[in-house]
C-alpha cells in the first residue's frame, strides 16, 4: 500500500488525475471503477480539463460506478447517475453507452445486482477502482457489519451515512434509505485501487482502515489485503497515521 499525504488540494487533485490519465494513455480501452461523493470531484474536473486539452481521450474507456440510491429516479438531481453526468461524463469524450451505474429503479433489484456482477465479470477486471471512504469506514455502500457481501447487493444505509448525505437533500427524510452497491469482493477484484480521503472527519476512518485490524466493522480495512492500493490523503485525513 502506497500512502501519499498532500499539503495542497492542487497536488491531491493532479496526482489522482495523473494516475487515471496515464493508465488511459497507455490503455485507451481501460475499465474505470468510479465513485461519487465529494472526494473525487476535483480529480474528475481535472480529467475533464486534460481531456479538453487533448492530453487524454476517454472515447474507448468503459466505466462502472460503485453504487446508486434506491428510491429516486435516475434523473433526480441527487441520483448518482446525475452526479456522474454533471461532474464527469458530460465533460469528457466518453461514450455514454460505455458508462454503467446500477439501475436502482429496476423492477427486480436482485436480478439487477446479478446482471451488474455478470457484466463486471465478463468485461472486467476493473483497471483502476476509485474509492472514497465513509467516516464509518464504508467503501461503496458496504457499511460496517458482522457480515459483508461479496457481490453487488441492496443495502440499508446506516443512520450516520444518511446524516452525512443529508447535506445534498432538502431534509434528512428525503435521503434514500437504501442503495445498490458493488460488494467488497467485486471491489477487491480491481487491478489497482485508489483510495481518496480529505478532511479531519475522515482521520479516524483512515487510521482504522490502514493501520487497524482487518475487520468487517471497518470495510475499508479489507483493502490491506489488496496487492495494489494507492492512498491519496490531505493532511487532515492523514493526521492520525
Ligand atoms: C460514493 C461512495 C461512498 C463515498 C463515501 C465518501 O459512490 O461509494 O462510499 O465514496 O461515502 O464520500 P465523500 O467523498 O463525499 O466524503
Amino acid at each position: 500500500m502506497n500512502i501519499f499525504t498532500f499539503k495542497t488540494e492542487e497536488d491531491f487533485v493532479q496526482t489522482g488525475a495523473n494516475l487515471i490519465a496515464s493508465l488511459v494513455q497507455s490503455k485507451p480501452n481501460a475499465i474505470l471503477g468510479l465513485a461519487t461523493g465529494s472526494s473525487p470531484i476535483g480529480i474528475y474536473t481535472r480529467l475533464a480539463e486534460m481531456n479538453k486539452k487533448g492530453l487524454v481521450s476517454f472515447s474507448q474507456v468503459s466505466a462502472y460506478n460503485l453504487d446508486e440510491y434506491v428510491g429516486i429516479s435516475g434523473d433526480h438531481s441527487q441520483s448518482y447517475k446525475t452526479f456522474m453526468k454533471e461532474n464527469l461524463f458530460n465533460h469528457i469524450d466518453i461514450d455514454l453507452q460505455n458508462t454503467h451505474i446500477p439501475n436502482a429503479n429496476a423492477e427486480d433489484l436482485e436480478a439487477e445486482c446479478k446482471a451488474y456482477d455478470l457484466a463486471l465479470e465478463q468485461n472486467g477486471p476493473v483497471d483502476i477502482q476509485i474509492l472514497g471512504i465513509g467516516s464509518n469506514g464504508h467503501i461503496g455502500f458496504n457499511e460496517p457489519d458482522d457480515h459483508l457481501y461479496g457481490g453487488t447487493h441492496v443495502i440499508d444505509l446506516m443512520e450516520e451515512t444518511l446524516e452525512a448525505n443529508a447535506r445534498f437533500f432538502a431534509s434528512l427524510d428525503e435521503v434514500p434509505k437504501q442503495a445498490i452497491t458493488m460488494g467488497v469482493a467485486s471491489i477487491m477484484k480491481a487491478r489497482q485501487i485508489i483510495l481518496l480521503a480529505r478532511g479531519a472527519g475522515k482521520a479516524e476512518a483512515v487510521k482504522a482502515a490502514l493501520q487497524g485490524p482487518i475487520t468487517t466493522q471497518c470495510p475499508a480495512s479489507l483493502l490491506q489485503c489488496h496487492p495494489n492500493v494507492i492512498v491519496l490523503l490531505d493532511e487532515e485525513a492523514g493526521s492520525l497515521l
